[in-house]
């Protein structure tokens, strides 16, 4: 473990803030939209606190070849600084829903969604520039990319604070954001329909910043109500315990859409032994979430099962996201983080972002992050409670899975949301996966219900969604049957 990546904080930031040429205020009825001038960011000021505001300027289609309006820029809140990049739909900016993506990590990048799967624009082969893509998620949406938590990506602390460690409070700088962003930058959006989607730690960001945005709305009626309909997680960490259940399952069998299981039978038996364990343990670290129970689970865990595959997941090796792929570079085993990170540390392209010169180097994952979190207990436990919250609140869920990922895996997560006790388990565990179709060819499988909870008479939605021939990152491995997938589900139609 990389225990001492924490120290490798910039240590200037501190100055950053009043190093940029701030544009002129804005006038209270004033908004992003009449901004032109590409050089200068224009400011805007929450009603609720002098320490919060955001800085945005437009953007040129040669930073990214969106073929829509882009703006980027920071919200600015205390002492922390979250980075966004900010896509108007291809198709009715003033009536389509927006969307906010979130990658995961933990200390992952949202410039890794955006530039490698579903971004309006994909980072080029030699990462000196972008190509248009087609099925970016912002056909039908205006999309919304935010590097989060603090210190992850182009986002940053002032000097001496420390990087957040749980996405409770990830969630709280995020919903700051989001009411400011929709109050004051695009009032148009207020009352628009509002979604959160991601994928992988996403599944712990995603029910988290949900529920604290439902929570939210309900205390303060008078502040700004971030209009959420639903949450959808790609290949999301909801539940430790079962993703690592479900590793037998994808590396025993032919499940996943395999011609042979991946491991022999010597080492399936070795892993079916050690699951009680830490199935159990991981149990504990839930009720209990202490980072002393929690980071004991995860070892005993990690030991007895996920070693196996993981522990020979590098350059040449696995790959943990798509177990038929090879792992052609470390880290990610892809090799657009590394074309990624090329092309946003290009002099030209941090002037246009308008990056504060004490941010010496963007990386697409920040370690002090991701140690962080794995020093509190915000891996270990389970997202569920969030989950079961927002569907009692009505907010529609989908939990969309590539069949071929191992590190947050389909039969994990479909055993987790068949096991969540709510009013929908039975009549979602009583049924069985049916066909889903892209241009007439079958994608994958999916079942769903439909069930009326809480106060309303609308019933909520809870859906689940496998994509054949695809790993981890679903919109990369298979972007058509996943913008269909995507702009189905915003607006609320079935999937066969
Ligand atoms: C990017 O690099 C390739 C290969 O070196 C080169 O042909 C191309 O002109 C470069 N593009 C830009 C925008 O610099
Ligand atoms: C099973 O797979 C492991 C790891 O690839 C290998 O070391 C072992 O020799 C295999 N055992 C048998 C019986 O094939
Ligand atoms: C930057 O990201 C790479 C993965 O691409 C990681 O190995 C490295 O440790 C990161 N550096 C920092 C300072 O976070």
């Amino acid at each position: 473990m990389k225990i001492l990546s924490a120290l490798l904080l910039p240590a200037t930031v501190a100055l950053a803030s009043s190093q940029i040429p701030l544009g002129p205020p804005s006038d209270a009825g004033a908004s992003a939209e009449g901004d032109s001038d590409v050089h200068a960011f224009q400011v805007f000021q929450s009603d609720y606190s002098d320490a919060h505001s955001i800085r945005i300027r437009k953007q040129e289609e040669w930073l990214c070849e969106a073929r829509s309006t882009q703006y980027t820029g920071w919200l600015d809140v205390g002492t922390k600084h979250l980075f966004f990049w900010y896509f108007e739909s291809r198709t009715a900016p003033d009536q389509d829903p927006l969307v906010l993506w979130q990658t995961g990590g933990p200390g992952g990048s949202s410039m890794l969604g955006m530039l490698e799967e579903l971004g309006p624009c994909l980072i080029n082969e030699y990462g000196n520039g972008t190509v248009y893509n087609p099925y970016g998620w912002n056909q039908e949406a205006n999309l919304l990319f935010v590097d989060q938590p603090a210190g992850v990506g182009f986002s940053y602390l002032d000097e001496g604070e420390p990087v957040p460690d749980n996405s409770f409070d990830a969630a709280k700088d995020l919903h700051l954001f989001l009411q400011l962003f929709v109050s004051k930058v695009f009032p148009k959006l207020e009352h628009r329909d509002f979604h959160i989607t991601g994928e992988s730690y996403g599944g712990h960001y995603e029910p988290i910043l949900g529920a604290h945005i439902v929570s939210t709305n309900a205390l303060q009626p008078q502040r700004t109500q971030i209009n959420l309909k639903s949450v959808l997680v790609g290949n999301g960490y909801f539940s430790p315990l079962d993703t690592a259940f479900g590793y037998w399952e994808t590396l025993c069998t032919t499940n996943p859409g395999v011609a042979e299981p991946v491991f022999n039978a010597t080492r399936c038996d070795i892993m079916a032994e050690n699951l009680p364990r830490c199935l159990e343990l991981a149990r504990v670290c839930y009720n209990y979430p202490d980072p002393a129970i929690c980071g004991a689970a995860s070892e005993v865990c990690w030991n007895g099962v996920i070693v196996h595959y993981d522990g020979e997941s590098y350059k040449g090796g696995r790959n943990r996201f798509d177990i038929t792929a090879p792992c052609t570079v470390d880290e990610f085993c892809y090799p657009q983080a590394a074309a990624i990170q090329t092309y946003l540390n290009q002099k030209n392209v941090k002037e246009a972002l308008g990056v504060p010169p004490s941010i010496d180097r963007y990386n697409v994952s920040s370690d002090a992050v991701a140690m962080a979190f794995e020093l509190s207990a915000d891996r270990g436990i389970s997202t569920e409670p969030q989950v079961l919250y927002l569907l009692k609140s009505g907010i529609d869920f989908l939990v969309y899975q590539g069949n071929l990922d191992l590190a947050c895996n389909t039969a994990g997560n479909l055993k987790w949301a068949n096991n969540m006790p709510w009013k929908g388990q039975p009549e979602f565990n009583g049924k069985s996966l049916e066909p889903w179709y892209y241009e007439g060819k079958e994608a994958g499988k999916f079942k769903e219900v439909y069930i009326k909870t809480g106060d309303t008479s609308a019933r909520t939605r809870f859906s689940f969604l496998t994509v054949d021939g695809s790993g981890h990152m679903v919109p990369q491995d298979q972007p058509g049957p996943a913008l269909q997938m995507l702009t189905q589900w915003l607006k609320g139609g079935k999937f066969a």
